[in-house]
């Protein structure tokens, strides 16, 4: 059950089937084109989409706007030292800016930064600045099939090879992101943690969070790990923490906020250097881009997300979006993350070739049959032409993300998402896959045009594969 009730309720716009397909003929298929009023059940993303409490709503109310100094930046402050532990905190109005700032002040072109597995943001804030940014999850982390409770985990046997290939003098920073996103939200353990840090330690590299989604993280630990059962969430993130000496933080996701983020930093020089570019890119350090008022939010949120039963209800909600879809025979990357589901694609519907687009096939499916919004994350977001042969590669994982919103959906919501991936399911004989008819040279996903493939039939090889299913 919900841990809260509602007081403050938001429409949300109903549309039938041939409204839809108008509406996605005119986005030309593309989701991200398709105005949010036109959509039922948004699962594009879990951030900056959460639902704030009353108790947030009346921080709002009490924001301080001083430029300087302001009572809310304090309140922020004082939180966020108490539970993550460090001794200078910077606000900066979203996870990337914090990432565009300290990677401004750490990498030099032809360094390296080692992360589990960077997210989208900081791959190209790293690459920006002329680095490359390197996965080294464990091998597990890419494996459909695995069940390894900490998938998100970085192979540290991969890590210490690299340092000693290649020499700590071009690794400026290691990063562990929590909980790991881009391979479906997946926790990295304490131990894991302890392990990296003392990798960290051995060869002077400093090792900094990704902190997203810490608190989701932390609860995984909690249910997970050996002798971690007693703890509480707090605990568990002090914890945490004190093997890192700093972090980036979108408080998007963990702060239960629709905006901002954060910068914590132990070393002083290092602080000081952030604080000169925040200032020149964000503004004063004691507001960084964002209002008073966001920052009580914030503060406010960051207390709230460590009650266990919100945590509880949060991680239990996804789960059970996942066990019902493979309960109906869906195939979806196990086990369940913390913020979403993941289809795996390419087994939805094994007749559409990777050449014409599962994912997207899955993802226009979902918003024509039931008003479902969801992002791919396959060959739409990811296949590359060689600029040389014209040939194109295709990523392994095929996916469609249904991320959830924080304290947004009812569990009646949620039935209707499984009503609808279940019926697409059944009818998936009859759709077709999309071919993309113009394109972004970069991020093609957000602006792309698709249109469906139209074929009476299913090629033979695939029809039999379809038998088999
Ligand atoms: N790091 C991770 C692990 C993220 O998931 C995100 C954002 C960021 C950094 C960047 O934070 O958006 O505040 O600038 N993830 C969102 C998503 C966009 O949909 O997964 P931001």
């Amino acid at each position: 059950m919900e841990p809260y009730r509602n007081k403050v309720i938001e429409k949300i716009y109903e549309t039938t089937r041939s409204e839809r397909e108008e509406i996605l003929k005119e986005a030309g298929y593309n989701l991200f084109r398709i105005p949010a009023r036109k959509v039922y059940i948004d699962l594009l993303t879990d951030s900056g989409t959460s639902a704030m409490s009353t108790n947030q709503w009346a921080g709002i109310m009490v924001g301080d706007e001083s430029y300087a100094g302001s009572e809310n930046f304090l309140h922020f402050e004082k939180t966020a030292r108490e539970i993550f532990g460090f001794k200078t905190i910077l606000p900066t109005h979203q996870g990337r800016a914090a990432e565009h700032l300290l990677f401004s002040t750490l990498v030099n072109p032809g360094d390296y930064v080692p992360n589990n597995s960077h997210f989208d943001t900081t791959r190209a804030n790293i690459e920006h600045r002329g680095g490359t940014a390197l996965d080294l999850v464990i091998d597990e982390g890419l494996d459909p099939t695995s069940r390894n409770p900490f998938k998100g985990n970085m192979d540290p046997q991969k890590l210490e090879n690299f340092i000693k290939r290649e020499g700590k003098e071009i690794i400026p920073i290691i990063m562990l992101t929590i909980t790991n996103n881009s391979i479906g939200g997946q926790p990295v353990s304490l131990e894991n943690v302890r392990t990296i840090r003392s990798i960290s330690k051995k060869y002077g590299i400093p090792l900094f969070f990704d902190a997203c989604r810490f608190a989701e993280n932390a609860y995984f630990i909690k249910k997970r790990e050996k002798g971690q059962g007693e703890r509480s969430i707090r605990e568990i993130v002090r914890d945490m923490f004190s093997y890192v000496d700093g972090c980036i933080f979108s408080a998007k996701k963990d702060a239960l906020v629709n905006i901002g983020g954060l910068l914590g930093i132990n070393e002083d020089s290092l602080a000081e250097k952030l604080k000169n570019l925040l200032i020149l890119y964000e503004g004063f350090p004691t507001y960084g881009g964002l209002a008073g008022r966001d920052l009580e939010a914030i503060a406010r949120g960051l207390e709230e997300v460590l009650d266990e039963n919100y945590l509880a209800f949060r991680i239990g909600q996804v789960r059970e979006l996942g066990e019902r879809l493979i309960e109906g025979g869906v195939q979806v990357l196990q086990p369940i993350g913390g913020h979403a589901v993941y289809i795996d694609a390419k087994a939805f519907f094994p007749h559409i070739p990777q050449s014409q687009l599962p994912g997207q096939a899955v993802s226009v499916g979902l918003y024509l049959e039931g008003g479902i919004r969801t992002v791919e994350i396959g060959s739409v977001m990811f296949a590359k032409k060689d600029p040389e042969t014209g040939e194109m590669t295709y990523p392994k994982l095929e996916l469609v993300r249904l991320a959830i919103p924080r304290r947004v959906y009812s569990q009646i919501h949620i039935n209707h998402v499984v009503d609808t991936v279940l019926k697409l399911y059944k009818k998936r004989e009859e759709i077709r896959g999309y071919k993309i008819v113009s394109e972004a040279p970069v991020l093609r996903h957000f602006t792309a045009k698709f249109e469906p493939i139209l074929t009476k039939r299913a090629p033979k090889a695939a029809q039999k594969q379809l038998q088999q299913v």
